[in-house]
């Protein structure tokens, strides 16, 4: 179930894309042909990504008002309204396609703002980590469900 999910994720985004959201998301990155995750560390892997990526800007909720330090970066993407666009939820669990902060990284025109990292472009792998991460819930450990 998971693999057709995914395989058919560049259509989904693409008919979000026409339907859902009026002006974006386009120009988004085929994550398919990545290995998906299914272990996760958010304090280990996903922070790194933050910290090496993003904390430039996103220090003290200077830009956006969206602070991606350590730690609990996490308490400031999972259920939170985007500041530049509220009709954008920065995380939705389960559903990366509809979180803000999947189509920043993944979308040349994510629909609100512009890509992220301002001026750059995340891996493949990293995108799809960000994907996966969020599609199995946003867990904060492991592959399992225990903290939400
Ligand atoms: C050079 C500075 C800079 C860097 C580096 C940067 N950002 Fe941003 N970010 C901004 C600015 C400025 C905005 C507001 C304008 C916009 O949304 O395009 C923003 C907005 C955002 C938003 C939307 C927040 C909201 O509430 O609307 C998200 C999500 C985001 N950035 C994630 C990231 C991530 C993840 C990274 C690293 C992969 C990153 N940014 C790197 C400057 C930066």
């Amino acid at each position: 179930m998971h693999s057709c999910t995914r395989t058919s994720f560049a259509a989904m985004a693409m008919a979000m894309g026409s339907a859902a959201l009026a002006g974006g998301p386009s120009g988004c990155d085929s994550i398919a042909g990545v290995e998906p995750f299914t272990q996760f560390n958010y304090g280990f892997t996903i922070q790194a990504v933050w910290n090496n990526n993003c904390d430039v800007c996103h220090i003290g909720g200077s830009a956006a008002g969206l602070s991606l330090e350590a730690p609990r970066s996490e308490l400031n993407l999972i259920d939170v309204p985007s500041v530049v666009d509220p009709s954008f939820t920065r995380v939705v669990p389960g559903d990366a396609v509809a979180s803000l902060l999947f189509l920043k990284i993944n979308c040349d025109d994510p629909g609100a703002g512009v890509r992220m990292p301002m001026g750059g472009t995340l891996s493949a792998v990293q995108q799809r980590l960000i994907f996966d991460w969020i599609e199995n819930g946003a867990p904060m450990m492991s592959n399992g469900f225990e903290d939400r």
